[in-house]
Formats: structure tokens, C-alpha cells, sequence
């Protein structure tokens, strides 16, 4: 009975798993923060892939990890940057069985660690940044991705890209918008997973966390740009604003329940202090509950694999 009145169901066609992949890497090496999570070699990463193809995962989100890193972001840009190496070998191992995106951010790979290129006087410099995103966006695109994950909060920046994307043909590679994205603590342990060398913090362009209103805006302004899909960051915390959007938007609606979200449970879990996977499943779910179409999340092949056993 309860089964038949359930309202809200995880299946693994929701879930997008976000993966890191690090330049010359031989083997895969763990994040001390997020525990079960690596950064992937690009033998491993193609086997992660394949197997998040088998178990019937919508996508996998791609974050790479590069050697050298400089003002501009170059390697984000060059086929050879490790994110277009580790792209194209992912879309080869899976093919059309799995959904490939890719971040589109230039923090991973400059060498202060902000989301965009700076000013003579240390500021993020909004409209240079798009110039930079509309080369990465057509880098990306060449090397096989999807759906692109516009993750840098720059204003105008989905506009820019579809216009890059549209002039170049490339009018098949969609857009998903991280529209609602807050300066949050909750990204902690995603910056040790990209070894970010993030000077100051990312107050000037990601939201403030008291904003409610606002959120729902920046996705409304998404939509109107172009945007395929709108997602809101991180998740758990920011479930009002996931509501909102959900009840506004044309689009689907993502959430991306974010690396320190992880991070707690597993934490809590370790101590014996919660029961996990019980707390897995039902983060998810509350997160589906509240208006996701789908979710981002680093449990993805593991829920997926429970799902599909009648487990979760
Ligand atoms: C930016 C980006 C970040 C995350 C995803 N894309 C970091 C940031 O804005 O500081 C965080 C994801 C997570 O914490 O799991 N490239």
C-alpha cells in the first residue's frame, strides 16, 4: 500500500554522477574529504562511465583535474587540457548510452582559482569571463559533450554560450544553467577534489545564502537566455529555493546535492552515528521531493545499483 501511494520515486534515469578526473594520474587517487571518491584516472574514469551506463545513470558530469594552471584558464581551452582529453575518451567508452557533460568554469584551471579572469585590480571581470567561456563552450563541444554545466555564475554567460554554440553549428550541444548557485561552505571538499587554489571567496558573483527571491530570478533570467535546463546548488539546504523554481520553470529543474553534503553524511555515518544508507536514500529523495527533475550526486552509481535491486 505504501508503495502504491508513494509520491515520490528514485529511479536511476535521474541521477547524474559528477566525476573528477586528474591529469597523469596512473591511478586513481582518494579525496581525504569525500570519502569513496577519487580522482580518476582516464582508465578508470571510462570504466566508471561504462559501468554508470550499465546501470542506467542519466549522465556523468565531468570535472578535470589539470598539472598546470594560469591566469587565463588555457588548458580549459586546449583540445589537449585534460577535461577534452578525459571528454572524448568518455564518449567513446559509452557512446550514446549515457548522457556526457561537462563543467564550464574556468576555476579548475586558473591558477588564482576564481570562476573567471580578473581585472587590473584583482576582480573577477564579468564580460571578459564570457569571452573565455565561449571558447571553452565550442572546446567542450568538439570534444564530445552534451550538455554543458554552466557552473561560473557570470551574468549573461548562458546567452553568450548559446550564441557561440548556435554561430558554430553546434545547435545539439544543450546548456544546463547553474542558475540558483550560493557562495556556500558546503563546497569544501570539492575544492580539495580539484586541489582549488582559490584566493578570497566567490562572494562577488555566486549568491547570498539569506536569498530567496533572488534564486528564483537568476533562473528566470536563465530560461529567458537560452537555458535547457536549470539547476539549483547545493541542494539540501536550499530546498525553498529548489520548490520555487521547480513551480516557475519551462524547463527541467536540477539539483546538485554538492561535495560538503556528502561529505556530512559520510562523516556522521563513519562515527556510527547515523544509519547511512537509510540517510543516502532519503537525502536524495528529499531533494526529488521537492521539485528536482534530476539530481546530481556523487552516491549516483551506488543508488542507482540499490535501486535496481529493490533497495532504495
Ligand atoms: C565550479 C564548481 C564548484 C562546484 C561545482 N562546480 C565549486 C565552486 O563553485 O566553488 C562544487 C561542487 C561540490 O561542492 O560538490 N567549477
Amino acid at each position: 500500500m505504501r508503495r502504491l501511494v508513494a509520491e515520490t520515486r528514485l529511479a536511476p534515469a535521474d541521477l547524474v554522477l559528477p566525476a573528477f578526473v586528474r591529469e597523469g594520474a596512473a591511478e586513481p587517487v582518494p579525496i581525504a574529504s569525500m570519502p569513496g571518491v577519487v580522482q580518476h584516472s582516464l582508465d578508470t574514469l571510462r570504466r566508471a562511465a561504462a559501468e554508470a551506463a550499465e546501470l542506467g545513470l542519466g549522465g556523468i558530469m565531468l570535472f578535470g583535474v589539470p598539472l598546470v594552471r594560469d591566469a587565463t584558464g588555457s588548458q580549459a581551452t586546449d583540445p589537449a587540457g585534460i577535461l577534452n582529453v578525459a571528454t572524448r575518451a568518455v564518449r567513446e567508452e559509452v557512446g550514446d548510452a549515457l548522457v556526457v557533460q561537462t563543467d564550464l568554469c574556468l576555476d579548475e584551471f586558473t591558477d588564482h582559482g576564481h570562476c573567471g579572469v580578473l581585472d587590473d585590480r584583482g576582480m573577477v571581470d564579468n564580460d571578459a569571463t564570457l569571452e573565455r567561456y565561449r571558447e571553452m563552450a565550442l572546446a567542450q563541444a568538439e570534444a564530445g559533450s552534451e550538455i554543458l554545466g554552466l557552473s561560473g555564475m557570470m551574468d549573461g554567460q548562458v546567452a553568450a554560450v548559446r550564441d557561440a554554440l548556435d554561430a558554430e553549428g553546434r545547435t545539439d550541444t544543450a546548456v544546463v544553467a547553474y542558475s540558483a548557485k550560493y557562495a556556500s561552505a558546503f563546497y569544501g571538499p570539492f575544492r580539495d577534489a580539484v586541489e582549488s587554489t582559490l584566493q578570497g571567496d566567490r562572494r562577488s558573483y555566486q549568491l547570498d545564502p539569506g536569498n530567496r527571491r533572488e534564486g528564483l530570478r537568476e533562473a528566470l533570467i536563465d530560461i529567458a537566455e537560452g537555458a535547457d535546463a536549470v539547476m539549483v546548488k547545493p541542494a539540501g539546504s536550499y530546498l525553498d529555493v529548489l520548490a520555487d523554481v521547480a513551480a516557475a520553470s519551462e524547463v527541467p529543474v536540477w539539483a546538485y546535492q554538492v561535495s560538503g553534503e556528502y561529505a556530512m553524511i559520510e562523516a556522521a555515518a563513519a562515527h556510527g552515528w547515523i544509519d547511512r544508507d537509510r540517510a543516502v536514500a532519503e537525502s536524495v529523495l528529499a531533494i526529488k521531493r521537492a521539485g528536482a527533475d534530476a539530481v546530481l550526486t556523487y552516491w549516483a552509481a551506488e543508488l542507482a545499483a540499490r535501486i535496481r535491486r529493490g533497495e532504495a
